[in-house]
């Protein structure tokens, strides 16, 4: 199954209830909710208050990307907020491990996240223990950026590596995901699909369904 998770950190925030029901209608399976701490990446976005506000607004899966140091810290506050979702970065963690089974342990589903430059072997280990990899097609920071095309291969390697071992883990990606690249993606192997300035740019329930058509 393929899933359209459109990351408002490129809505309208004075928008952002409206926007997300938007998105939800018009069939986007989840919401991406994108977390910068301005230390583990440049940029500083939201916090669990706004993700409890817009849990009202939707039923679709709420996928938290925190993109934070040390985020075993806020797991917690994240799934009480309402998150399904959480996925870290293998980066920002001392302890992986630990952190992986921290999210579990709040009931939710657990990711990990990789930077463009960082090989897929630091993630072997803790393969067997999560739900989605979440590879990054974009330095994460900003919204917005062109996809960085050795990151295609390494879905594709990261899609033969799930197989061998025979897990059912998904696979997404996120950064520079449009309507022109994101069948390429589809056929490396991915089947989680963030994308924020080609979702809310423009008309946001035409981009919807033009990105689902492309993931049926
Ligand atoms: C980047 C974030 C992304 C970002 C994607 O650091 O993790 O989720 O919002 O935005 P686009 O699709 O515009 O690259
Ligand atoms: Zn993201």
């Amino acid at each position: 199954m393929n899933y359209l998770a459109p990351s408002i950190l490129s809505a309208d925030f004075a928008k952002l209830g409206e926007q997300i029901k938007l998105i939800d209608t018009a069939g986007a399976q989840y919401v991406h909710f994108d977390v910068m701490d301005g230390n583990f990446v440049p940029n500083i976005s939201f916090g669990a208050p706004i993700l409890k506000s817009i849990r009202k607004y939707t039923q679709r899966k709420i996928d938290v990307h925190l993109m934070v140091e040390e985020p075993i810290r806020y797991v917690e506050d994240f799934a009480k907020a309402g998150a399904d979702i959480i996925t870290v970065h293998a980066e920002a963690c001392k302890h992986l491990d630990r952190t992986i089974e921290c999210i579990k342990e709040q009931g939710v589903l657990a990711g990990v996240a990789l930077n463009p430059a960082t090989p897929l072997s630091s993630i072997e280990c803790i393969l067997s223990k999560v739900d989605m990899v979440l590879i990054m097609s974009v330095n994460p920071g900003f919204g917005g950026q062109k996809l960085i095309p050795y990151t295609i291969e390494k879905v594709r390697k990261l899609k033969q590596m799930i197989e061998e071992k025979g897990y059912d883990i998904d696979i997404e990606v996120d950064g520079g995901i449009n309507k022109d690249n994101v069948t390429e993606m589809l056929q490396a192997g991915a089947n989680v699909f963030v994308a924020g300035s080609a979702v809310f740019g423009g008309d946001i329930e035409k981009n919807v369904h033009a990105f689902l058509e492309k993931l049926k």
